[in-house]
């Protein structure tokens, strides 16, 4: 019998599972890199990333989870043999998170350092100019971001020692169904202003001409950013998992909730873009510039800025403990070195690592690797190559290596044409959908 701790009940692990993938992807990223890559067709292909590949790989890496009931380097030897060479996927999956983590945190603290303004009262004075700078001037302060950098990997660190059960269980069931309603309110309130047509036509309409090749691989590689999926993140919380569970359930699940969020996220932040005539393409700093704004303008602006802000911090927050539970349950496992130790370890390098992301602001700005800065070149690397690739592996060792016998177990409840549309939809659809996209980056054809 295993000893490992397991989530309280199905609840608290679809909880967990959801808080994991609801996170800075849906509103600070999505949002960003949709108006770097034009908008509409980005978004479709993005959608479509979700549902063809990202659904059948979230059920694929629960299901090594739950079976291996370890971490996501020794599932894949309990499913298959010692010293599976499939065992790759586990540990490009640790690299990943590990850089992830790096400069998520870091945006984490930019979200921390926004909510300590908000509770100053600090935007309702400003202009619309004065808010737009305020990041700008904290992305010169790297002593300021470092702070707030520190703030967040602390709490990542500690609740990640407190543990699986202990942790997040509770605040997850009330703060994320806040989230939602007041994303909802913000959506409502947008309706009324000018933008709102144009914000719509904006997300949703599809002009091919628009999208790069660099754009197709951004969408493939969001599309497991926003799901947690290809590292081993999911994999690990299916492996608390004793109860049977119906995994496609919870998968299709949780890239609805996931999916609903970003969309909402992003047609309120390209509303306020359109009506102050703001650049759609702005980056990074996007949510930054234009949230505090419509805030503003709201009644009742400075409690929703507060609350905003502060859900947005909880939201990152079950998504870093779900990126740094990966290296540490490994390395508890592996090395039998206790929990504790092992998350002060890792969360510190990962602490430090995150510097270079704070130093690409400021000093360290004219750094580049491939053309990236090191905040971009995390980004990439790990979310456009690592959770891909990790992920087409995953698909292909459920679909050929543990194959139609392990389909048919993971899926007993569902009739034989449910089983057999995902045996071939991690065997052939969700691999290939990830080499024909990546291969077009590539220039391959
Ligand atoms: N899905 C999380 C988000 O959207 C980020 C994340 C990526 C979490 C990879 C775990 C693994 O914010």
């Amino acid at each position: 019998m295993s000893t490992r701790a397991h989530w309280t009940n199905r609840i608290a692990f679809i909880l967990a599972a959801t808080g994991s993938a609801i996170g800075l992807g849906n509103i600070w990223k999505f949002p960003y890199i949709a108006g770097v890559n034009g908008g509409g067709a980005f978004v479709m292909i993005y959608l479509a990333c979700i549902l063809a590949i990202g659904v059948p790989i979230f059920i694929a890496e629960l299901y090594i989870g739950q079976k291996g009931q370890a971490n996501a380097i020794t599932s894949f030897e309990i499913t298959d043999k010692k010293g599976t060479p499939w065992q790759i996927a586990g540990w490009m999956g640790m690299l990943a998170a590990i850089l992830i983590l790096s400069f998520y945190s870091v945006v984490g603290g930019w979200i921390l350092d926004f909510e300590y303004r908000s509770l100053l009262g600090e935007f309702m004075s400003q202009t619309d100019e004065q808010i737009q700078g305020t990041l700008g001037g904290l992305f010169a302060d790297w002593k300021r971001q470092m702070f707030w950098h520190f703030i967040f990997m602390t709490l990542v660190i500690g609740i990640v020692i407190a543990g699986v059960k202990n942790g997040l269980e509770r605040w997850n069931k009330i703060l994320m169904p806040a989230l939602f309603a007041i994303l909802i309110l913000l959506l409502v309130r947008v309706t009324m202003m000018d933008g709102f047509s144009q914000a719509i036509g904006f997300l949703f309409s599809f002009d091919a001409s628009k999208l790069t090749k660099a754009g197709v691989l951004e969408a493939v590689g969001h599309s497991f950013f926003t799901l947690s999926l290809g590292m081993g993140t999911i994999l690990t919380y299916g492996s608390y998992l004793s109860e049977r569970e119906r995994l496609p359930r919870v998968a299709v699940q949780v890239a609805f909730l996931d999916t609903l969020i970003a969309l909402i996220a992003g047609v309120v932040i390209f509303t306020v873009v359109f009506s102050f005539n703001l650049e759609p393409g702005a980056g990074p700093g996007l949510i930054f510039s234009t949230l505090p704004s419509l805030f503003v303008k709201m009644t009742g602006g400075s409690i929703l800025s507060i609350a905003f802000f502060l859900l947005v911090t909880f939201a990152a927050l079950t998504s870093a403990v779900s990126i740094l539970e990966v290296p540490v349950a490994f390395v508890c496992e592996k090395y039998g070195i206790g929990r504790k130790k092992t998350t002060l370890l890792i969360g510190g390098f990962i602490y430090l690592m995150g510097y270079l992301s704070i130093f690409s602001f400021n000093i360290m700005s004219d750094v580049k690797i491939l053309g990236l800065n090191f905040f971009d070149l995390f980004d990439k690397i790990s979310s456009n190559w690592l959770l891909p690739i990790g992920g087409m592996l995953i698909s292909l060792f459920v679909g050929w290596r543990l194959g139609k016998s392990a389909v048919d177990s993971a899926l007993s409840d569902y009739p034989p044409f449910a089983r057999t549309t995902f045996l071939w939809s991690i065997r052939v659809l969700a691999p290939l959908g990830v080499v024909l996209l990546m291969g077009h980056t590539l220039g391959w054809w």
